[in-house]
């Protein structure tokens, strides 16, 4: 399978923050903006292997501002690293100031991963991928850590075989 870029997966998507999308603080409620993250993440890692994808894990969300009713919110996506059968997204989340310039600040991240499946649900191979921009290649890199954290927590890698994640914590020698 030939290398894809990860331009290839972006995704944008715009929706605005109705009354029924929030909670008693007349902000966006949080299940609400998870349910559009996922989606948005979820076509881009269909537009890397055009095949169907489903949600592994939820590796890190941040909700670092909240997003008033009202506001207009953008979530872009794009595919960082792919794996085997398996592949990491981010989400960005951006408001745009309605009342001065229009300018889009971020609010909220979130990295998705997805399980390119067939028919029958089972996991099937995803084409590789080749980073282009500075922050495209820094997500990659850091993308093998945190899949080693997500499997140690979901019970499916033992910790002394997460070398890289290991790297982090201990001196170089002690994490071979
Ligand atoms: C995700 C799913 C396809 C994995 O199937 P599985 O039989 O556990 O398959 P494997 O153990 O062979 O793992 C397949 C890939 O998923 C990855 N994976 C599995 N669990 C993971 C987790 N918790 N976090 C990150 N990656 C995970 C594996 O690392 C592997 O990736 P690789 O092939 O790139 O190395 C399966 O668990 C599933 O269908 N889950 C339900 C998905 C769903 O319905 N999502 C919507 C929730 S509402």
């Amino acid at each position: 399978m030939n290398a894809k870029n990860p331009s290839v997966s972006r995704t944008v998507m715009t929706e605005i923050v109705l009354p029924n999308d929030t909670n008693n603080l007349h902000n966006l409620f949080g299940g609400q903006l998870l349910s559009w993250m996922d989606r948005c993440a979820a076509i881009a890692a269909h537009r890397h292997c055009r095949r169907t994808v489903v949600t592994a894990s939820v590796n890190n969300v941040s909700f670092n501002e909240a997003i008033p009713q009202g506001a207009i919110v953008t979530l872009e996506s794009k595919v960082s690293r792919a794996f085997s059968t398996s592949m990491e997204v981010w989400v960005d989340v951006f408001m745009e100031d309605q009342r001065g310039s229009g300018k889009q600040t971020k609010c909220n991240e979130a990295i998705y991963t997805f399980v390119a499946v067939d028919d029958l649900g089972r996991p099937i191979p995803i084409p590789p991928i080749e980073p282009e921009t500075e922050e495209e290649q820094r997500r990659y890199d850091g993308a093998l850590r945190r899949r080693q954290l997500a499997l140690i927590l979901a019970g499916k890698m033992k910790p002394a075989e997460a070398h890289e994640l290991r790297a982090l914590f201990l001196p170089q020698e002690d994490a071979k």
